[in-house]
């Protein structure tokens, strides 16, 4: 956020915004217009309560089920195991503080999303990153980093594992569908003595290209259809989707976790925005959410193609350079030769800033800073916010910094 103040006269790859083009304006003006009548407007703009609206909680468990390709899982859900938020980094960040105490162990995916990692770093959670690669996390290296653990004696500060499984931030990766129930069964085989949670962040669930839809690694949680313990935080928004600004995320919470996570919501706001919630359920019910999403991924398509011809365009003769095709999501993670570091203080992201006029974010931020292997030479490009063609001249711009940074080091 501060580079991109700094550096506002630069196009730029590096905010994670929506597309303000995209963003539903006439739609929330219809939903609010149908909602502030004398009968309903009062009741909207009333406080709702802390775990969130009953409307829309049972509207979501129908929006999940469909999601879901159908699965019993979500039929059978208890809205009350549906939380509201505010966001869901605000989910994220309550159910870290219902579940970490100082000095407690988060195994995450490398890269991950760096917001989060300072959540975890807020809790005091020393955070492990797992091998990752184009199918996601790796459940063979997750088995064998808790084995480490427990052969070290520190399984019990093992809390949870943290996977973004939806076409990631900032990789653009998708955990795949044969690792998804391998992702569960590891976790749960290392929960014998003590709870490990699986916090799945679906934030661009909906915002998917290309091949068919997976199932989320919390509709492989059978515990949830049985009367024990549950393993899998299931998070989602309608911030990609729909609106960051309406601000809703919602949770599906494992019933120990009910009411911790309820009890700190109450002390921070006790309840998200209740007219934003009632819009939501208004949109979702009536089909215009569907055909809402349906434009977005028509439009990021769009734009994800227009990224990833720039890339060929302009990197394919650099040698050393790679980068990931994504199926969804608002992300390329590209990867440069090792001589070229990417970080805030690189020779790259100040010929970049300063002279080319296009920003990235840089990739180190991706994982846990305490690990001292990791990659200094990625960046997370951004298609969000830019049209096609300005995506095409930062691309570009890019690739005219890397053979700048490139050139001198070879002279
Ligand atoms: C992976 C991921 N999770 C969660 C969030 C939080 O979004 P929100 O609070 O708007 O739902 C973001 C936002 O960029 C994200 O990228």
């Amino acid at each position: 956020m501060q580079q991109g103040v700094e550096n506002a006269d630069c196009l730029s790859l590096a905010a994670g915004l929506v597309d303000p083009q995209t963003l539903p304006v006439e739609l929330v003006k219809e939903a609010a217009d149908q909602i502030l009548t004398p009968e309903t407007g009062p009741f909207a703009l009333q406080y709702g309560t802390t775990t969130g609206s009953d409307g829309l909680r049972d509207v979501f468990k129908d929006y999940l089920s469909e999601l879901e390709d159908g699965s019993p899982l979500a039929a059978s859900l208890p809205a009350g195991q549906i939380m509201l938020t505010t966001g869901s980094q605000q989910l994220l960040a309550l159910v870290s503080q219902a579940i970490f105490n100082p000095g407690d162990i988060c195994l995450v995916a490398a890269p991950t999303y760096f917001v989060y990692l300072g959540v975890l770093d807020g809790v005091g959670a020393q955070t492990i990153p797992v091998h990752t690669d184009g199918d996601g996390m790796c459940p063979q290296a997750l088995d064998e980093k808790l084995a480490e653990l427990a052969e070290a004696g520190q399984l019990h500060r093992v809390k949870m594992v943290y996977v973004v499984s939806y076409h990631d931030n900032p990789a653009g990766v998708s955990v795949s569908n044969e690792r998804r129930p391998q992702l569960v069964s590891t976790v749960k085989k290392w929960s014998q003595d003590q709870q490990i949670f699986l916090l799945e962040d679906a934030a661009y669930r909906e915002l998917h290209y290309d091949g068919p839809r997976q199932r989320s690694l919390w509709s492989y949680d059978d515990s949830y259809s049985r009367d024990e313990d549950q393993t899998v935080i299931l998070s989602q928004t309608f911030s990609k989707s729909f609106s960051p600004g309406i601000r809703v995320g919602v949770g599906v919470l494992p019933r120990q976790l009910l009411k911790p996570v309820a009890d700190l919501k109450g002390n921070e706001d006790f309840g998200s925005t209740h007219l934003s919630q009632n819009i939501v359920a208004s949109v979702l019910q009536s089909g215009a959410y569907a055909k809402h999403v349906q434009r977005l991924i028509d439009s990021y398509r769009e734009k994800r193609d227009a990224m990833l011809a720039a890339a060929e365009e302009f990197f394919t003769e650099i040698p050393g350079v790679s980068w990931l095709h994504p199926q969804g999501g608002l992300y390329v993670w590209m990867t440069l030769p090792d001589s070229v570091p990417t970080g805030f203080s690189s020779r790259l992201f100040e010929q970049a800033t300063s002279v080319d006029k296009v920003m990235y974010v840089p990739g180190e931020l991706c994982y846990p800073s305490s690990w001292e292997e990791r990659p200094t030479n990625q960046m997370r490009l951004s298609y969000g916010v830019l049209s096609p063609a300005d995506l095409r001249e930062s691309m570009r711009r890019l690739a005219a910094a890397v053979n700048t940074v490139l050139a001198e080091s070879a002279s």
